[in-house]
């Protein structure tokens, strides 16, 4: 079959970076950061994406450019008919899985920078952003048709294929994204009292540091560069022969990271300019669109304008964020579809499309009409958000870093990532060490941790 490649390096680093830097990026990593002991914790967070972050990435480049498959394909040529082919095909799972509820969010984006761009927030008193935001959730149709709007985006990009959809949108993207976050960043940093915000986010405390603050920076690079299912697998098999493996895999690290805390000085600095106190906000949907929205009010109520550019361009950001996101959890299960069933990527995408449209509208509608659907005190929404973040990226990745330490052939693995000996490698020896032993033992940890195994040692 004839399948296309990215275009340029660009591109692939680009469409890459699209896909880690998400929603985790901004929701999560500048709130764990401040609250988890400052530059303490991104050194910590660093370190893991140094040890264990950067060897399950550039493996999962590795299986996928040597294939030149989709990631069940991908598996199953490298695992000579043993069960580890299973390994590509929950890969594959895992992506469409995440899409089907991540897509529901990437519609909340929607509607919030509409929301903001509208002026919809102005005068709103500060009780009220829960109450807004709750109703609009609970609406039946309204997320909903964001939902689909947003679906139908992802949907277009990726029926146009690699080079004319993912890569010509991602270099769109991403510098849009890149400059939004430095217009924003700017701007909150202008704020008096951004400095505190600054404090809070930087200043290390090693005395906050303790094994659940390290898990937490596990799981943290783990989720923020989309490791442990298809996603970068798929987009590797889309890499020339020449692309270097390890320097693409830095380039996405450092990308991912900068934008990760950039986040944290455009949150900060607003939030100490109205004199909210960021140890008592949690992170997620609730920072993202209940306390932000309140925060850029007040701290820009002086100019109502600017309160409206700030808020949309933030908005917009997350929105575009969550797309490029989105757009590689599309791919990994349209290239699954077209390769191993051997249909149109226009059949293989739309076919996908439908599928995620069904679930997803249940997730969508799992905060209105069907709240009533619960199992393990969980709606449709967050058991779909927690079964894939809590069992299937850390049993995926733990599996793909055993997979790539233990049963690929060293040899091979060499030669993938010296591209035929043309690169020198002399981090092979603690790649491998990683993959084999450190990999597996912090995410297994990290597994064990999160069902809540390490309870009795925090009381
Ligand atoms: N890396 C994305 C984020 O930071 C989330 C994601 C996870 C996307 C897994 C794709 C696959 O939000």
């Amino acid at each position: 079959m004839n399948r296309e490649n990215f275009g340029s390096k660009l591109g692939a680093i680009l469409a890459a970076a699209g896909s880690a830097v998400g929603l985790g990026n901004v929701w999560r990593f500048p709130i764990e950061t401040g609250q988890n002991g400052g530059a303490a914790f991104i050194i910590i967070y660093i370190m893991c994406i140094i040890t264990l972050g950067l060897p399950i990435m550039i493996s999962e480049f590795l299986i996928g450019r040597y294939t030149h498959s989709n990631t069940a394909g991908a598996y199953r040529i490298l695992s000579d008919g043993s069960p580890w082919k299973w390994v590509g095909r929950m890969g594959v799972f895992t992506g469409w899985f995440i899409l089907c509820y991540y897509a529901v969010v990437g519609g909340w984006t929607m509607h919030y920078t509409f929301l903001s761009l509208t002026n919809a927030f102005a005068g709103v008193p500060a009780t009220q952003f829960g109450q807004i935001f709750e109703d609009f959730t609970a609406n039946p149709w309204i997320p909903s048709l964001w939902f689909i709007l947003f679906i139908g985006i992802t949907h277009f990009i990726i029926t146009r294929g690699v080079q004319s959809g993912i890569e010509r949108f991602s270099k769109i993207m991403m510098p849009t994204l890149f400059i939004i976050t430095l217009l924003l960043t700017f701007c909150s940093l202008s704020l008096p009292g951004a400095a505190d915000g600054i404090e809070f986010l930087l200043k290390p405390d090693w005395s906050k540091v303790n094994s659940t603050v390290v898990l937490a920076a596990v799981g943290q690079a783990f989720y923020s560069l989309s490791l442990g299912m298809g996603c970068l697998c798929t987009y590797a098999s889309y890499f020339d022969e020449k692309t270097p493996l390890a320097k693409t895999a830095t380039h996405v690290a450092i990308i991912d990271t900068f934008i990760a805390v950039m986040a944290g000085f455009i949150i900060f600095p607003s939030m100490f300019n109205i004199g909210m106190n960021p140890n008592e906000v949690g992170a997620g949907a609730g920072l993202a669109f209940v306390s932000l929205p309140n925060v850029f009010q007040q701290a820009l109520s002086g100019s109502p304008l600017l309160a409206i550019l700030f808020s949309t361009l933030f908005y917009f950001l997350l929105f575009v964020a969550a797309l490029t996101s989105a757009m590689s959890l599309h791919e990994v299960a349209t290239a699954y579809i077209t390769e191993e069933f051997n249909l149109s990527r226009r059949k293989g995408t739309l076919i996908i499309t439908g599928t995620v449209l069904i679930l997803g509208l249940l997730c969508s509608l799992s905060f209105g009409p069907l709240s009533g659907i619960q199992l393990f005190g969980r709606n449709i929404f967050s058991l779909f958000d927690d079964f894939s973040g809590m069992v299937l990226l850390p049993l995926g990745g733990m599996l793909i870093s055993i997979f790539a330490g233990w049963r690929l052939d060293r040899q091979l693995y060499r030669n993938e990532i010296s591209n035929g000996g043309d690169l020198r490698t002399p981090y092979f020896k603690a790649l491998i060490f990683s993959l084999r032993y450190i990999a597996p033992l912090a995410i297994g940890l990290v597994f064990l941790d999160q069902q809540g195994a390490f309870n009795f040692l925090k009381h």
